[in-house]
């Protein structure tokens, strides 16, 4: 009698196992591949040090993702890691400011950054072509400005800043084009906020407030590649630290 039920629980494991191999490899095979969040750290400047005004900061910052690789190692390009710079005036706002920086970017701005518009554009800083808080303060934001901008991004533009000429972009979408002209007239503008690409860099600590009680909010993130380069499926990462005045 005893030997029987060992026998029978026996049987009722190797039964279990097997039912559970077949369902796990039937799961593996059906799901769509994983994509993991990408880890983002600000190496320096460290969290909540001090800067005198008027100096020049400098900053690194390192990714690692699971599926596109390290930044130390080069995997993941420089030009594709950014850093918000913002100031921020009354520091009992910095929670809510966290949580809105866990939410995705607002439409237009992660196809600025997938494009090539850095290598000629800073939000703030005059490069090859105009900053784009330069292109928003000289057109107000309203819908004719912002489809007179989308077509010139698509089909480039000269004259109007001087004599170099911006190339077109004729595979962004007429929607994609519209929702960058929207963020350049309504985001680059802010003059609390700057925005700097690469791994490292540096930038003038330079407050325009008189006071020393405002602090800089500094955001690095990174959007990653997500489940085979498909747009959707890109997840972002981010670390944010707290830099302050001088007393
Ligand atoms: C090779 C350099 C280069 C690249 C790349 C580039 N731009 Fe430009 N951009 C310029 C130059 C130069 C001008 C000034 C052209 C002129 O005077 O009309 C300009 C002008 C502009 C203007 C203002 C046009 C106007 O009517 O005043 C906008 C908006 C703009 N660029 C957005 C973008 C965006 C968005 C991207 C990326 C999708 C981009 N640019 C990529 C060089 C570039």
């Amino acid at each position: 009698m005893q030997q029987h039920s060992m026998e029978n629980k026996k049987a009722i494991v190797v039964t279990a196992v097997l039912i559970f191999s077949m369902i796990s490899s039937f799961v593996k095979m059906d799901f769509p591949p994983e994509n993991n969040r990408p880890k983002v750290k600000i190496m320096s400047p460290e969290n909540n040090s001090a800067f005198a005004r008027n100096t020049m900061a400098s900053y690194s910052i390192e990714v690692s993702d699971k599926e596109d690789g390290e930044s130390k190692y080069q995997e993941i390009p420089s030009s594709e890691v950014f850093l918000e710079i913002r100031y921020v005036s009354d520091a009992s706002k910095l929670p809510d400011l966290r949580k809105k920086a866990l939410q995705k970017d607002p439409p237009g701005f992660p196809e600025i950054k997938r494009s090539d518009c850095f290598n000629c554009h800073a939000v703030k800083a005059k490069l090859i072509g105009p900053s784009f808080n330069d292109i928003g303060k000289r057109y107000e934001q309203n819908a004719s400005n912002i489809s007179k901008l989308a077509d010139r991004i698509k089909k480039g533009s000269s004259g109007i800043w001087g004599d170099i000429t911006m190339p077109p972009h004729p595979d962004i979408s007429d929607a994609d084009a519209k929702n960058i002209a929207g963020w350049i007239l309504k985001y680059a503008v802010d003059p609390n906020v700057d925005y700097l690409r690469g791994t490292e860099g540096s930038f003038w600590f330079r407050p325009s407030a008189k006071t020393t009680e405002g602090v800089y909010m500094l955001t690095a993130s990174y959007n990653d590649h997500g489940v085979d380069g498909e747009k959707g499926s890109s997840l972002k990462g981010q670390d944010i630290i707290i830099i302050k005045e001088k007393k």
